[in-house]
């Protein structure tokens, strides 16, 4: 039996799967004690209206022979393709995005991780820390080493440029976990920086929906050049409340071109669709269904509102923190609230200070990369008043 050794390179248990086992360890041992949950980004607020009607009227539709669907295309139903294309505008009002680029999935995390098989097993991967643990974790799980691009609480939680020319660079803005966000002009170095050397970006694009500076772009097609050297990943979970339901898409444009190593040329959207082909059936038409009704005026107003409630949120705790003394970013275009304790405490020792005295869950900073010591991630993703609550407790609890 040859095993992939490459499993024992990592942590025992995946960051979140950890932070709600010591969870359910605390709820056990505290029965009656509601633990209001600011660890993992997942959504409170129920799906629109319109949404909900969509779906209903798709399910209608698989009851009867005349209107049934099995296998639907792989890379999605052109009518979402061509919904998403033509609402994802830049800030002139020109479209990003062309339909036939975008492949619909079943979420941003599944293609993250599925990403890693375009690349060779000794591509060069740059990825920043702290960052989401999909990118290390999968591509460890491939058999790469990666380098890592510093963030600094000196430097804003910016990345540096990787020091080693990469073949594959991680980027994710606005970011998780730190909640920072990149200007146009900052993007654009990254872009330039990508195409000079001939890496590819694979841009995380999973907090656009909660972008509101002017000078921060919602889509790295926003950039000129982005077209020849990213990919982008989106999702419909936090902006649309669709963690449950699981839609995401990729976007690899015809453009982005590359070469196999005997020097043949590569399109990378070729690729990816053969992967896809291979290895996904595509996403469910009763959920892409269900998607359709996020591009009415009442969805689209709905999912905005609840956009709108989490940012509150985060800006209530980021307001929180920062009048406490602890160094935060994050909390503006972004519902992740990222806070540097000044006491210099471990970070799994504080989520466990803050789960048994204030009965609120973090998410410790160590578990995104070693630069995200002393930290931890909150979340707005919670009702107003839980969130009221919370901060409450912070207070009396961190004087
Ligand atoms: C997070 O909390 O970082 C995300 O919700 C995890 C995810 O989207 O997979």
């Amino acid at each position: 039996m040859k095993l992939n050794d490459n499993f024992q390179k990592l942590a025992k248990n995946y960051l979140f799967s950890e932070v709600a086992a010591r969870i359910a360890r605390f709820k056990e041992g505290n029965p009656g004690v509601d633990v209001i949950r600011m660890d993992i980004g997942d959504v409170t607020r129920p799906l629109p209206k319109a949404v909900i009607s969509a779906m209903h009227e798709a399910a209608d539709e698989m009851a009867s022979s005349a209107t049934f669907r099995g296998y639907g295309p792989e890379q999605g139903y052109q009518f979402l393709r061509e919904a998403i294309a033509a609402n994802t505008l830049d800030t002139d009002g020109n479209p990003v995005y062309d339909p036939d680029d975008i492949f619909i999935s079943d979420g941003a995390k599944s293609d993250v991780g599925n990403l890693v098989d375009l690349f060779g097993s000794d591509a060069r991967v740059a990825l920043m820390d702290p960052g989401y643990p999909v990118y290390y974790d999968s591509n460890v799980m491939a058999g790469r080493e990666v380098e890592w691009m510093e963030c600094r609480p000196e430097n804003g939680f910016r990345p540096s440029l990787p020091q080693e020319r990469p073949d594959v660079v991680y980027l994710c803005f606005p970011n998780n976990p730190t909640g920072v966000a990149l200007t146009r002009d900052e993007l654009q170095r990254w872009v330039d920086y990508a195409n000079e050397v001939q890496a590819v970006i694979i841009f995380d694009s999973a907090y656009n929906a909660y972008v509101r500076s002017a000078d921060v772009p919602r889509s790295v097609y926003e950039v000129p050049g982005a077209e020849r050297c990213a990919i982008e990943v989106c999702s419909f979970s936090k902006s649309a409340g669709f963690t449950g339901m699981r839609l995401g898409y990729t976007v690899v444009p015809k453009t982005l071109a590359g070469f196999f190593s005997d020097g043949a040329p590569a399109s990378l959207h070729d690729m990816w669709r053969r992967r896809q082909c291979t290895k996904f059936n595509g996403a469910s038409y009763v959920v892409q269904r269900a998607a359709m009704g996020l591009f009415t005026p009442e969805g689209r107003a709905e999912a905005e509102a609840s956009v709108r409630l989490y940012l509150e949120n985060a800006g209530k705790l980021r307001d929180c923190f920062a009048a406490m003394g602890w160094q935060v970013t994050g909390g503006v275009d972004s519902p992740y609230v990222w806070a540097l304790d000044p006491r210099g405490r471990d970070s799994w020792d504080i989520f466990q200070r803050v789960l048994e005295d204030c009965h609120v869950s973090v998410t410790p900073g160590s578990g995104f990369g070693d630069r995200g010591r002393g930290c931890i991630r909150l979340t707005g993703f919670n009702t107003a008043a839980n969130t009221e609550l919370a901060i409450d407790r912070f207070r009396k609890n961190f004087k």
